[in-house]
């Protein structure tokens, strides 16, 4: 089969690792890729990922069989709608169903109607009730931009001067149409967990656990991250939550949006607080999370091509998903100025030293001086062995023979819980 990729960060490089061992691949297109990517099969950068018609030529050009796309912008953007009325097999929700990640208050309403246990809340599009609201409530206060916002559109404070501060920059267009419309909701209490599905047709497959780590520095100190760092198998779950989450979360979901004639086919991340009145769901992506994906394509024994194809195509029936027995430790290179400015273009070396673990690259570039930074999260570095032990010393020795200047990582990826770190997620 001839597979398109779309998306360029370590969770597509992990996803491009994976597929092209399928004896079904015959060639992997990535778009628009990155230098790991580049040495998996071919690269297209000059078709825009969120432009759906452009997307549907590129498929007819390169005779592609199947469509798997991972980030959440192309999906809002409408391009798996495009393939899929172009009778082109894709794995990724239309964007009705991509609402799921990209408006809150859509999630909520679909959550209501299928009785899924999450936060009470109440959406807002005027500036003066959103502050009655606020004096009305006492904190700690959960105010969520309603749009897309790369992540930096939710503040939890227990200040309301903030809560009152952030409301009025969602009014007065700091995260732009995506603040037009925002969320107040109840806060919740506990660790976090986070369960990813495959789904299709109505029905939903779970993966096995990782746990990312969100915060910049050691301990969970430090600003909110896309992710530093990751693991798998996570060993400190309620027994119960995979399956609860699959009949409690999933599947209801799944109902409801086919009630409302969206049929989605993609992955879906269920974010949850385990609170001490049971697991409630604080969000969902409408995709594979960043840097899980790099701990749990090692750990997967099954054909990843045969999965999605056939979600894409004829459903999930009779499919299973096996695992192996090792563990996968992921640690996070990043850029200096990592997350609010980060400098790029700084030379990458050491990257052929690397024996013993996997390197999946994010924000990388070919440069004629050689590999350079390009982006905040720079590269994954991932152990794999028997134990978390043995993976995280393996990812760290590699970790550290991997230079570029000012090299950012956290030194506490998959060591024992202390307890200071219950915001931290799996
Ligand atoms: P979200 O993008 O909605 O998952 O929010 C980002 C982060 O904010 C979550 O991972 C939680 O750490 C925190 N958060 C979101 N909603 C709540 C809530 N209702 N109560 C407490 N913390 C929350
Ligand atoms: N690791 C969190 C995310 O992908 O959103």
């Amino acid at each position: 089969m001839r597979v398109l990729l779309i998306g360029n960060g370590g969770r597509e490089h992990a996803i491009g690792w994976k597929l092209v061992q399928s004896p079904l691949l015959e060639r992997l297109v990535s778009m628009p890729g990155n230098p790991g990517l580049d040495e998996l099969g071919d690269i297209v950068t000059d078709v825009n990922p969120t432009d759906p018609s452009a997307v549907v030529q590129l498929c007819e050009d390169r005779r592609i069989d199947l469509v798997i796309i991972g980030p959440e912008a192309p999906l809002a953007a409408g391009v798996a709608d495009a393939l899929r009325a172009a009778s082109r097999p894709v794995f990724g929700p239309d964007a009705a169903g991509a609402m799921l990640e990209t408006s809150k208050s859509f999630a909520n309403e679909i959550m209501a109607a299928a009785h899924v246990p999450t936060s009470q809340s109440v959406t807002f599009t005027d500036r003066e009730s959103a502050m009655l609201r606020l004096e009305e409530m006492d904190g700690p206060y959960v105010v969520k931009a309603d749009g897309l916002a790369s992540g930096k559109g939710v503040l939890v404070t227990a200040a309301l001067d903030e809560a009152i501060d952030w409301v009025d920059a969602c009014f007065s267009g700091r995260f732009g149409s995506a603040g037009e419309t925002l969320v107040i909701e109840e806060y919740l209490e506990g660790r976090e967990a986070s369960i990813f599905f495959v789904c299709a047709q109505g029905e939903a497959i779970p993966l096995e656990a990782a746990r990312d780590y969100k915060r910049l520095g050691d301990g969970g100190q430090g600003p909110n991250t896309g992710g530093m760092g990751s693991y798998s198998p996570v060993s400190d779950l309620p027994e119960d939550l995979i399956d609860w989450t699959t009949t409690r979360v999933a599947l209801p979901v799944l109902a409801e949006l086919a009630r409302r004639n969206i049929d989605y086919t993609g992955f879906l991340y269920v974010g949850l607080m385990l609170t001490d009145d049971g697991p409630k769901v604080l969000e969902f992506n409408v995709r594979l999370g960043d840097p899980e994906t790099q701990v749990l394509m090692p750990r997967l024994e099954s054909d990843l091509l045969v999965l999605l194809n056939a979600a894409a195509t004829v459903g999930l029936r009779g499919q299973t998903v096996e695992w192996n027995n090792l563990a996968a430790v992921d640690v996070v290179l990043a850029s200096p100025g990592y997350p609010d400015r980060p400098e790029t273009g700084l030379a990458i070396i050491g990257l052929d030293k690397v024996n013993e673990a996997l390197v999946f690259h994010a924000g990388t570039r070919h440069a004629e001086t050689g590999t350079i930074t390009s982006g905040g999260r720079v590269l994954n570095v991932v152990g794999v062995a028997g134990t978390i032990e043995q993976a995280r010393s393996e990812a760290y020795a590699a970790a550290n023979l991997i230079q570029f200047r000012g090299k950012q990582f956290r030194t506490d990826i998959a060591t024992p819980f202390t307890g200071t770190e219950d915001r931290e997620s799996t």
